[in-house]
């Protein structure tokens, strides 16, 4: 395990951390006749992704699952939420991919929308206005074909208010390697992320790809090439076929899978890549409940993202986050940071980059 960046550093750069807003930790009380201290009063989960982007929780939603954030208004109190990453985004409009384009698996859903959206001008012109006036800081996710395109977009991004971040989604075909993903090949991840980075000071969050043989070259690329966290994971390749079996069932024929089944991959992947890089980790796969995000807290990541299960219950993040609170007041923590790292390999004398120390 790298010594290294703690999970909530606390720098003092964080234009989203509003000193009225600040979560002091309450009291512990030590209970008559033993057990674990409650603690009464605030219980400090705010975490800190990038210089700039403190988050009041670490319980986020996921691109692709939660729209532009507006769209729930009605039935969430969305400023509640770490954040929300919306949408993919892409330079000029996409109209999607052929129907059908979703489908339910066991455990799970395929999808293949095929990054359907306006384009960044029109998401700076329809939404980012709404999102300036949010407590809620909202990232965008970002897709393109080559280096220009993802650069391109950033820049546009760039100093736009309600724009909290940017999250690279680099699952996406790499025109100039011959449709090759970005994601799947250290240098072309590793590229990106420095192109995007030399074109803006915003946070930024770069997203792995599951469908590698060893997802850590890559992640270690995208920290060495200036990251300032990394996400993980998209969806994994697959296909269904159609009830007759005369052909795949999706249009696009290939789908991204996701939801509880996708779990024990995200899992493995955050655990491996929690030891190769000092960077926060952003866990995403199959978070269904509170337990779900614990043990990605405990395989080193610092807050995670709610995607799939949004569909079926939008109010599921707000619940995480209540319910986070209420295990680390059960616990005795005044923070969830004492959460983060506890399954990692101990190395003896190694102090922790997620927060925690080791015990020999
Ligand atoms: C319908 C749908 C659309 C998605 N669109 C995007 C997207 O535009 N960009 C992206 O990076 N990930 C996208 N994803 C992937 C999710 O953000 C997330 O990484 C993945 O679904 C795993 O999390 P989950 O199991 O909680 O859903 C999408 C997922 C779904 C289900």
């Amino acid at each position: 395990m790298k010594a290294g960046r703690a999970a909530s550093s606390g720098k003092a750069h964080a234009t989203r951390h509003r000193p009225g807003r600040d979560r002091r930790p309450g009291p512990v009380v030590e209970p008559i006749g033993g057990g674990p201290a409650e603690v009464i009063g605030r219980i400090d989960l705010s975490v800190e992704l990038a210089p700039g982007l403190r988050l009041d929780n670490p319980i986020l939603v996921a691109s692709g699952t939660f729209g532009y954030g507006i769209e729930y208004g009605d039935v969430v109190d969305v400023q509640r939420l770490g954040a929300i990453c919306c949408k993919g985004t892409t330079l000029k409009p996409r109209i999607g991919n052929v129907t059908p384009r979703v489908t339910e698996t066991p455990a799970g859903m395929l999808n293949s929308i095929g990054l359907q959206n306006p384009g960044v001008d029109a998401v700076i012109e329809r939404y980012a206005p709404t999102w300036a006036g949010w407590q809620v800081p909202v990232i965008v996710n970002v897709a393109g074909e080559s280096v220009e395109d993802y650069v391109e977009v950033a820049r546009r991004l760039e100093g736009v208010p309600g724009v909290a971040g940017i999250e690279l989604n680099i699952s996406c075909p790499n025109v100039g390697k011959g449709g090759l993903q970005f994601a799947i090949d250290a240098d072309a991840a590793g590229a990106v992320t420095a192109a995007v980075r030399r074109a803006t000071d915003l946070p930024l969050l770069v997203k792995l790809s599951p469908n590698v043989a060893d997802v850590r070259p890559i992640a270690k690329a995208i920290e060495k090439a200036g990251a300032d966290a990394i996400t993980a994971i998209n969806t994994l390749s697959g296909i269904a076929v159609r009830p007759d079996r005369s052909r795949p069932l999706l249009g696009n024929i290939y789908g991204g899978l996701s939801g509880p089944a996708v779990k024990p991959v995200a899992l493995r992947i955050v655990y491996e890549v929690a030891q190769v890089v000092d960077i926060p980790i952003v866990a995403i796969g199959g978070v269904s409940e509170l337990a779900d995000a614990l043990d990605y807290f405990a395989v080193g990541a610092c807050a995670v993202q709610v995607g799939t299960a949004v569909f079926a219950d939008p109010t599921l993040p707000i619940r995480i986050i209540d319910g986070l609170e209420a295990e680390c007041r059960r616990r005795g923590f005044d923070s969830f940071r004492p959460l983060i790292g506890t399954a990692l390999p101990r190395k003896p004398g190694a102090s922790s980059a997620k927060g925690v120390e080791y015990r020999p």
